[in-house]
């Protein structure tokens, strides 16, 4: 165990997902019983690290009822100074917001930090490792795409969600004889609409890993009227794209913030339509798949992670990220997380399983 320890930070980082303020439980509980430590909450993220500084000691008493809890007690800051940005064609970062950070967790005396971020905060978590921040990482995102982790906690929560809602459109969907697209998150790896479109008895998912052609998404409707199913249900993940086409933006975004991917869903209804001559409509889900009351996996999983980055601090396993790999946690450096993310990869079981079950992905192959 390292010697001296006495005082750690603990931070929530970028998009917030059902079950960060279960890991700020579970920091804090093992820092304190365990080990007799001081945990000092920083706000909004890595934002609260820059003077004036914003935080708030964290005992036992201040958890209290957090595990059920959805969104961040400590706030999250999504596209703060410590973004890297595009300028002028290049990427640039904010180097003083970096040294002000460094120079803060100095006088705030922390010993160490535990970061729970997805893959740009984990980046900006790798950053300030590398100026000297001692660093512990958790992983969290719904879109459950970083490396190195076979999960990430709130996907489940966020999956549970999507299938509700596919659930509900069936039912709708089947009455009035439509085509009901449902769009769900995932800018770069479709495992929500994946899973949740096996899990929900979808009929066609279309994600960003198997560019798609709407003419067979349009096949696929008409064989199941052929069959005497006058409803088709459509999981869209926000980052598919047409094969040789563009991924669909409400937001291109700018200097000052993140492009904003949106509105697939809808061109792919509009073409539905054109080509089938049957009514559809679109629901987007949004937000809706990060808010509110985490599962018990994921209030299982968050514990299990904010006790394991606890114990890495306690025996020195800085610079690496808490991981869960087959059955249990583990650790593994920060270089292997933040290289790129984590896409279904074209020979996936549950790639098979959904064309077994009959539901294409409108790609090449299907
Ligand atoms: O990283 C999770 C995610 O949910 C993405 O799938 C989505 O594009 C993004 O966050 C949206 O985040 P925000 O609206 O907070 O910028």
């Amino acid at each position: 165990m390292s010697r001296g320890m006495r005082r750690i930070g603990v931070l929530s980082s970028g998009g917030d997902a059902p079950g960060v303020n279960a890991v700020i439980r579970a920091v804090v509980k093992t820092a304190s019983r365990v080990y007799g430590w001081t945990v000092i909450g920083i706000e909004d993220g890595f934002e609260g690290l820059l003077p004036p500084t914003r935080t708030r000691a964290l005992a036992l008493d201040d958890v209290r009822g957090f595990l059920p809890r959805g969104g961040s007690m400590l706030g999250c800051s999504s596209r703060g100074h410590f973004a890297v940005r595009p300028d002028d064609g290049q990427t640039v970062r904010h180097e003083r917001a970096y040294r002000e950070a460094v120079a803060s967790t100095e006088r705030l005396g922390l010993d160490a930090l535990v970061v729970i971020g997805g893959e740009g905060s984990q980046r900006i978590a790798y950053e300030l490792s590398r100026l000297g921040v001692p660093i512990v990482g958790i992983p969290k995102t719904i879109d459950n795409d970083l490396p190195g982790t076979d999960l990430t906690f709130g996907f489940d929560t966020a999956l549970d969600i999507a299938t509700e809602a596919i659930d509900r459109l069936h039912t709708t969907a089947e009455s009035h004889h439509r085509v009901l697209l449902v769009e769900v998150m995932g800018r770069h790896a479709g495992w929500i609409a994946l899973q949740a479109g096996v899990a929900g008895g979808a009929d066609i998912i279309l994600i960003p890993e198997i560019p798609f052609h709407v003419e067979k998404a349009a096949a696929k409707v008409k064989e199941r009227e052929a069959q005497g199913r006058l409803f088709s249900i459509l999981v869209v993940a926000e980052g598919a794209r047409p094969a040789g086409g563009a991924l669909v933006y409400q937001d291109p975004g700018g200097s000052d913030r993140a492009p904003r991917l949106g509105g697939i869903a809808a061109r792919v209804s509009d073409e539905i339509e054109r080509l089938t001559g049957r009514e559809s409509r679109v629901v987007v889900l949004g937000h809706l798949q990060r808010g509110g009351s985490p599962t018990a996996f994921d209030r299982l999983l968050a514990s299990c992670y904010g006790s394991a980055a606890v114990r890495a601090v306690a025996e020195g396993r800085i610079g690496h990220i808490v991981a869960w790999q087959g059955n249990e946690p583990v650790t593994v450096p920060f270089e292997r997380v933040i290289q790129q993310v984590r896409v279904v990869p074209p020979g996936h079981h549950l790639l098979r399983v959904a064309r077994d079950l009959g539901i294409t992905f409108a790609g090449d192959d299907d």
